[in-house]
C-alpha cells in the first residue's frame, strides 16, 4: 500500500480521486498547498500530489528527497511552477500531458460571447426588473478575426470552436500544426491584425509577460484579450492601462498574474488587498474567473485517471510515459 498526500485538494478533487483509493493506494488529501512551509506534511508518504499554484521549488523538493518521496504527480497539464532543474536527479515529476482541451477552449469562447454580448450585465439587468439594451450592443463574430498564440491542444480546439462561429483565423507558435485551422503568420502581424487575441501557450521563462505595454501597443484599437493559459503571461499594469485608454475594449481573464494567494479560495466576507484584481473586477468590459477553464466532469475523471496510470507505472517500474524532463 503505497502513501499519497493530496495538496490543495477541493471536493472536487477529493470526489474524482477517491474512487482509487484501496488496496494499492491511501489517498491523503489536505486543503493547504505544497510549498516550504507545508512540505513536512508528505514525510511518510511515497508520492505526492500537486496543483497548479503549489509553490514546487528547491527547497520542496530537497525535503521531499529526504523522506523518500521519489514522484511528484502534477494533476494538471502546466509546471512552470515546478523547479525542474532541482528535482533532476532528485524527484521524478510526471503531469496529466491531456485531459480535456475541449474544457479550456470552450471556456476561452464563454467568454468572448459573455463580454461581447455583455451577458454579465443583461443578467443582473433583468434580475432587477431592468429590460433596457443601452450600452448591450455587441458585435457579429463572423468575419472577424481571432488570433491564436499557442497552437497546441487547446488552441486547435478553440481554433475548430472559432471556426464554427466563421471567424478568420490566425496563429503564432514557434512549432506550427498542420492540424490547425487557420493561416500562421508571425507574432507581430497577429497583434496587429486580430480583433480578439487568446492566449493558449505554456508559461515559460522567455515568454513571461508577453502581454506587455509594447506588445498592447501593436494591437488594432478595441482589440478582445482572452487569457486562459497562465496569468504571468500578461503584464497585468499594461492590461490595465490599455482598458483604461480604450485600447482594450474587452478582457476575459481565466488566470491571473498574482493568483496564486487568491483564486480556488472564498473571500466573499473579506476586503481583497491586491488593488491590480479589484481594480479589473471592477471593470464592466472584464470577466475573471478563479482558474476554473479546466472544470468539467470529462476533465476531472480523465485527470484522475491519468494520474492514478502516472502513479501505478512509477510505483511497478514501468517507463513514465508523462514524465517531464528538461
Ligand atoms: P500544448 O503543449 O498542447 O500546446 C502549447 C503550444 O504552445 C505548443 O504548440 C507550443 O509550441 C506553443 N508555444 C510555446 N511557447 C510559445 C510562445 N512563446 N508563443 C506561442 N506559442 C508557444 O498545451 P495545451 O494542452 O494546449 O495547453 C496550453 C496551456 O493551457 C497550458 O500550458 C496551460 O498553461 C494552460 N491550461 C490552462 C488551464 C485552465 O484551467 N485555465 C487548464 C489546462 C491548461
Amino acid at each position: 500500500m503505497k502513501t499519497i498526500a493530496f495538496f490543495d485538494t477541493k471536493s472536487y478533487d477529493r470526489e474524482s480521486f477517491i474512487k482509487y483509493s484501496g488496496e494499492d493506494f491511501n489517498f491523503r488529501f489536505f486543503e493547504n498547498k505544497l510549498n516550504p512551509d507545508t512540505v513536512s506534511m508528505a514525510a511518510c508518504c511515497d508520492a505526492v500530489c500537486a496543483f497548479v499554484n503549489d509553490d514546487i521549488d528547491r527547497y520542496v523538493l530537497e525535503q521531499l528527497e529526504k523522506f523518500g518521496v521519489g514522484l511528484v504527480a502534477m494533476r494538471c497539464a502546466g509546471y512552470n511552477n515546478v523547479d525542474l532543474k532541482a528535482a533532476r536527479g532528485r524527484v521524478k515529476v510526471v503531469r496529466v500531458p491531456a485531459y480535456s482541451p475541449y474544457a479550456v477552449a470552450e471556456h476561452a469562447m464563454g467568454m468572448i460571447l459573455m463580454l461581447n454580448r455583455k451577458l454579465h450585465r443583461a443578467y443582473i439587468r433583468t434580475r432587477d426588473h431592468n429590460f433596457s439594451l443601452e450600452g448591450l450592443t455587441g458585435f457579429d463574430l463572423k468575419d472577424k478575426t481571432v488570433g491564436i498564440i499557442g497552437t497546441g491542444k487547446i488552441g486547435r480546439c478553440f481554433a475548430d470552436i472559432c471556426k464554427g462561429f466563421g471567424m478568420n483565423i490566425i496563429g503564432f507558435d514557434p512549432y506550427e500544426s498542420e492540424e490547425f485551422c487557420g493561416k500562421y503568420m508571425s507574432l507581430d502581424e497577429l497583434l496587429s491584425k486580430s480583433d480578439i487575441i487568446s492566449l493558449h501557450c505554456p508559461l515559460t521563462k522567455e515568454n513571461r509577460r508577453l502581454i506587455n505595454k509594447e506588445t498592447v501597443a501593436k494591437m488594432k484599437d478595441g482589440v478582445f484579450i482572452i487569457n486562459t493559459s497562465r496569468g504571468r503571461l500578461i503584464d497585468t499594469q499594461s492590461l490595465v492601462d490599455g482598458l483604461k485608454s480604450g485600447k482594450v475594449a474587452a478582457a476575459g481573464l481565466d488566470v491571473y498574474e498574482e493568483e496564486t494567494d487568491i483564486f480556488f479560495e472564498d473571500y466573499s466576507d473579506e476586503i481583497i488587498k491586491d488593488d491590480t484584481l479589484s481594480t479589473l473586477i471592477s471593470m464592466p468590459n472584464v470577466i475573471v474567473t478563479s482558474h476554473q477553464a479546466f472544470l468539467t466532469r470529462e476533465a476531472l475523471s480523465a485527470i484522475a485517471e491519468t494520474t492514478v496510470k502516472n502513479l501505478e507505472d512509477y510505483f511497478s517500474g514501468k517507463e513514465l510515459t508523462n514524465e517531464i524532463i528538461i
